[in-house]
């Protein structure tokens, strides 16, 4: 029987579920997807960020395990929702704490919301796959299809989903779709990751005038600004399904070395004091990353392009952080 499919266009208003609603991501998605005028449902182990900043009446929220997949099956089957977002995942830092952990959340938790939507015929699940799919020795830039050898649990769970969404693509016509994020940047703090130097320069020098990098001063992965990632995603939603020629694609948008974000920190934030210190486990995480992504397949398929650069970042997101500091 084929799927019953609601086209998913920038004017559709759709019923959407997000999963990890109260992590780095969802937090600006949620935003994102109400500002176009979808009707959004968020879900999470943990409770409603006070900080989240949308009225409850907006925002329904449920509270979901997603290793739990008959309380997920009666979720989707009450809600009925187009779209779900599968965001919820233990990071890579985290993770290497107990991969056991990690590999029951991660890869059955993204199983169990493919059943799950298979089983009640969601129209489209969105999957936040990662820079930690590949492993180390690959080309500069590199390619979207490579072999995916990575060394965290974290990274093998997000191969898994990549794998699993386009197997249920293939047999079932379940409408899969994933993007690869850099490390991702913004004023809300991402917890248990690798890439969260990256963030933490800014937030930590604004807050206490002074950071030290738990890596060394010359590591040097792909980043992307918030914004720009949660609009590859909508837009990645939004794409007409045959314009796209994978499930999965690598998007990018700049790779500065941590010095050069401390020096664009230092312009931004006078007085602040940025240094390095490596840290062996998460600098050996970050040496096994690539350097930078190669984009092609996105920006063909379905006209990916990033706007902001390290300096553009930077001057938009200083003054949010301080905004938000001064608020709380
Ligand atoms: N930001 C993630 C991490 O550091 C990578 O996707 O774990």
């Amino acid at each position: 029987m084929m799927l019953a499919v609601a086209s998913v266009g920038p004017s559709n208003s759709m019923k959407i579920l997000v999963t990890g609603s109260g992590g780095q991501v969802g937090q600006d998605l949620i935003r994102g997807l109400l500002e176009r005028g979808h009707e959004v449902h968020g879900s999470d182990v943990a409770s409603r960020p006070s900080a989240l900043g949308v009225d409850a009446s907006r925002l329904p929220w449920h509270h979901l395990d997603v290793t739990d997949l008959t309380g997920l099956r009666k979720l989707i089957a009450r809600e009925r929702p187009d779209i779900v977002y599968h965001l919820a995942a233990i990071l890579s830092a985290r993770g290497e704490e107990n991969p056991g952990l990690t590999y029951r959340v991660n890869q059955g938790g993204v199983y169990n919301v493919l059943e799950a939507c298979r089983e009640h015929r969601v129209s489209q699940v969105l999957f936040a796959s990662t820079i930690a799919v590949f492993g180390p020795g690959l080309p500069d830039p590199v390619p979207n299809d490579v072999p995916l050898q990575p060394t965290t649990m974290y990274g093998v769970t997000k191969v898994g989903g990549e794998l699993l969404g386009e197997y249920y693509n293939k047999r079932y016509g379940l409408d899969f779709r994933a993007v690869r994020f850099p490390g991702l940047i913004s004023a809300t703090l991402p917890g248990g990751g690798t890439s969260d130097y990256a963030p933490l320069m800014y937030v930590e020098a604004i807050r206490k005038g002074a950071y030290e990098a738990f890596c060394r001063a010359d590591t040097r992965i792909p980043l992307m600004y918030m914004p720009d990632g949660i609009r590859a995603l909508i837009e990645l939603s939004e794409a007409p399904r045959e314009q796209l020629t994978r499930t999965t694609y690598n998007i990018a948008a700049f790779s500065p070395t941590a010095e050069a974000i401390a020096a664009a920190v230092a312009r931004a934030v006078p007085g602040a004091e940025l240094t390095f210190n490596s840290d062996p486990t998460r600098q050996a995480i970050l040496d096994s990353w690539p350097n930078a992504l190669d984009d092609a397949h996105a920006r063909a398929d379905w006209g990916w392009s990033p706007e902001f650069d390290l300096e553009r970042m930077t001057a938009d997101l200083v003054p949010k952080i301080r905004a938000l500091l001064n608020a709380s």
